[in-house]
């Protein structure tokens, strides 16, 4: 019987990272980076026992972003965003392709297009994530939207994958005027969890 505490079986993201590092050395389209990194976020997404605890606090100034793991060609980032309650990003862009997995909890995402008089406009309505929905964005799907914390007195977690290290990507956030400002994330962490130790893995085998 295995003693892996719930947050810390690393195995599950180490998959996820050398799969999704496997499909992109193939040089896929978009069409299929989405399609098919999708279905290994929602593999990664439909257990709960990996995200370290460390990468799952919430702070009450604003939501977090935790960096996971970021690929040595900065070719892919995978970040843990945790929301406080109530917490809400601005209206923004991503300028890459990005995945959202939701883990708990839930979140709300509405897309925003730019109208003629270059305001923008909420696109629909918004989407609400659940445990196990995948979200994707993208330049050419559509880029701009907002996030939410589907609840006000509780904690939600979901796991994003980008087509690049979106903490250093340069992006923009919007007014509903359609006025903008740029912005560099950075993320919310100083240290990256260790997902190379399989010391525990193996002596439980
Ligand atoms: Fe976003």
């Amino acid at each position: 019987m295995s003693i892996i505490s719930p947050s810390t079986n690393p195995g599950r993201l180490r998959s996820f990272i050398h799969c999704l590092a496997v499909l992109l050395d193939d040089k896929p389209t978009e069409d299929r980076i989405l399609c098919e990194g999708g279905v290994l976020l929602r593999q990664l997404i439909a257990v709960d026992d990996w995200l370290p605890d460390a990468c799952a606090q919430a702070r009450p100034e604003r939501y977090q972003q935790y960096l996971l793991h970021a690929d040595s060609s900065e070719r892919f980032s995978v970040v843990s965003f945790v929301w406080g309650p109530g917490q809400t990003t601005p209206i923004h862009d991503h300028t890459v392709w990005g995945l959202i997995g939701m883990l708990r909890g839930a979140e709300y995402s509405q897309a925003y297009r730019a109208a003629d008089d270059g305001s923008l406009r909420p696109e629909g309505d918004a989407v609400k994530l659940v445990p196990g929905t995948v979200e994707a964005v993208s330049p050419t799907i559509g880029d701009i939207h907002r996030v939410r914390n589907a609840f006000a007195d509780s904690v939600s977690v979901s796991i994003h994958v980008y087509g690049a290290n979106i903490g250093a990507v340069r992006r923009s956030v919007y007014a509903e005027d359609g006025s903008s400002k740029p912005f560099i994330s950075g993320y919310s962490n100083a240290h990256l969890p260790n997902i190379r130790d399989r010391s525990i893995e193996l002596e439980n085998l």
